[in-house]
Formats: structure tokens, sequence, C-alpha cells
């Protein structure tokens, strides 16, 4: 069975794209022994940083092993690597229940993509080709590579940065599941509504989605304000037209999130305890019910 691919994304910053991709990675990893595939692309590289560390980072930029190399060769220099050479195996060092630690492997992103994305842009508009036939061509390339990888993984989760762009449109294009993490405020509410029907009428041609983007509540305050936003959003995905669906899971604001960038946690229930295990167990649960 090949992997099933998951897309984390949402126009605005800070919502929780990296924490949800992370938490479902390990949970998956955790909970089902799911092999999983995390993808970055965000030059943020935050998600990077956090599963492997800065020093196993620093590693695979030096050798070239980041979805920014990667592009690069193909789009601009038109010489591919094989995206298998780049992937970093065992990235994880959380264990869950046993020795083990979680089989999470990652596609590691390094700050230097965003150049590389405006040198491709660059590159391929010099040689005649419009936006819609550079985010085509990324993501022909990005399927072709996916399909011989995804055979080795349960899922392959990719992080995008926040807006919308080449990659991300050729992320969104080939997850079966987009996952759109919004906090239930009004810039986050409206945010998302503006940008789940600007990018998916567009990339409904053509496009491997199989399902709605599924808008995840993410650091719910309990506050009458959010509580609000978040009965609105409930009311919106009721509706038959509505462009999008609703998790019941609610992840909630917590501190244990917050401050778990950067500090090494030894286990799953330490890095996640009571009520994020919870959570994040549900939401797994809601992701796998999706392929029911
Ligand atoms: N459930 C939560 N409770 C508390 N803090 C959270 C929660 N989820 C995320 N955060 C914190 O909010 C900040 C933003 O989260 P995260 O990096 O996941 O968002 P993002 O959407 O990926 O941001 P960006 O758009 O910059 O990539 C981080 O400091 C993170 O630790
Ligand atoms: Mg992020």
């Amino acid at each position: 069975m090949p992997a099933k691919i998951v897309t984390v994304v949402n126009m605005k910053g800070g919502v929780g794209k990296t924490t949800t991709v992370i938490a479902l990675a390990e949970t998956l990893a955790a909970v089902d022994n799911a092999k999983v595939l995390v993808i970055d692309l965000d030059a943020q590289a935050s998600a990077s940083y956090s599963i492997a560390g800065d020093r196993v980072l620093a590693d695979l930029i030096q050798n070239d092993r980041t979805i920014d190399a990667y592009f690069e060769a193909c789009l601009v220099h038109n010489q591919p690597i094989p995206l298998m050479d780049l992937i970093h195996h065992n990235a994880s060092s959380i264990t869950h229940r046993s020795a083990a630690p979680l089989p999470i492997s990652l596609l590691a992103s390094s700050v230097n993509l965003r150049v590389t994305e405006r040198e491709i842009v660059y590159a391929l508009t010099e040689r005649g080709y419009g936006m819609n036939a550079i985010e085509a061509r990324a993501t022909k390339r990005l399927e072709t590579d996916l399909l011989s990888a995804s055979r080795e993984f349960d899922y392959i989760i990719v992080d995008c940065a926040p807006g919308i762009s080449a990659f991300t449109a050729a992320a969104v294009s080939l997850a079966e599941l987009v996952i759109v993490p919004t906090i239930p405020d009004y810039l986050s509410t409206y945010g998302m509504q503006a940008f789940v029907r600007r990018v998916f009428p567009e990339l409904a041609a053509g496009s491997n989605s199989r399902h709605k983007p599924h808008v995840l509540i993410s650091r719910k305050k309990p506050v009458k304000d959010q509580q609000a936003y978040h009965d609105l959003l409930r009311q919106y995905a009721a509706r038959q037209e509505s462009e999008f669906c609703l998790f019941e899971t609610v992840i909630p604001d917590n501190q244990a999130v917050s401050t778990s960038v950067g500090k090494h946690h030894k286990t799953y229930l330490q890095k996640y305890p009571v009520p994020l295990s919870r959570s994040y167990g549900q939401l797994a649960d809601e992701v796998k019910a999706v392929w029911q």
C-alpha cells in the first residue's frame, strides 16, 4: 500500500501547523507503530529542528540533504537527485512503551529554501514558463519521486510555510488529506475561509485531494470569544455547500506545547501529557477514519 499523504497548511502564521505535523507524526508512530516520513517545506525549518535537533540538521544542510537542494537540482539544473537519498531515517529519539525510537524519517528543510524558490521562479520564467507551469512542474517532479518513496512509509506528512507558494500548491495538490489548523478567533477564521476559497477551487482540477480540506481547531483557549468562533465554524462546516470539514478533535492551548521546542523528551507521554495525548490520539483516529 502506498503511503497516505497529508499536507498541513494555512495562509496564516503561528496557528499550529508545525506543531500539528510533529504531533500527528509522533502519535501515529507511537500508537500504531506507523512508519512516517515528515517533509519540511518551510524555510523556517522548525519541523526539521524539532525532530532532528540542531546538530543533525546542520549536518543534513552541510551535505545538501535538504528539500531546497533537491528542488534546485531538479528544477533549475535539470539534474534530478533521488529523493530517497536525502531522507534521514530514524530521525526521532522519542520512545513509547518500548526501547525503540519512534519510526520517523525526515526530509529536512533549510533557510535556503526561500532563495531557491526565487531562483527556480527566475530560471523557469526566463525559459518561458508561467507561474502555473512552474507549480505544475514542481508538482509533477514531487509526485514522481514520492511515488517511489511512498512504498516505504505508511504516512507522508508535509509541513508548509505560511501563505501560498509553488511548493505549497504542489503539496496541497498531491495530498489526499489537507489539514488546516485554525485558532478560533476573528483573524484566523476569516483568513482560513479566504484561503480555502482561493486555493482549493484552483487546485481542484487535476488534484489528488479526495476530500474537502479538514479544519482543525488549534490552540483553543477556554474563553467565550473563541467558543463563539468555534460554534460559527461548526455551523459553516455543517452546511452542504461548505468548502471545508471540521474535525471533532480540539487541540487546547496548553503550556506543555508552548514550552516543548528545544526540550529533550525521552518518551511520548513526557512530551504529550494528558490531555494532549488524548487530543492527539483522537486526531490520529479521525485522520485514519478519512481512509476508511
Ligand atoms: N496547542 C498549543 N498550545 C500552546 N501553544 C501552542 C500550541 N500549538 C502551538 N503552540 C505554539 O504556538 C507557536 C506557533 O506554533 P507553530 O510553530 O506550530 O505554528 P505554525 O503555524 O507552524 O507557524 P508558522 O506559520 O510560523 O510556520 C509555537 O510557539 C508553538 O509552540
Ligand atoms: Mg510552521
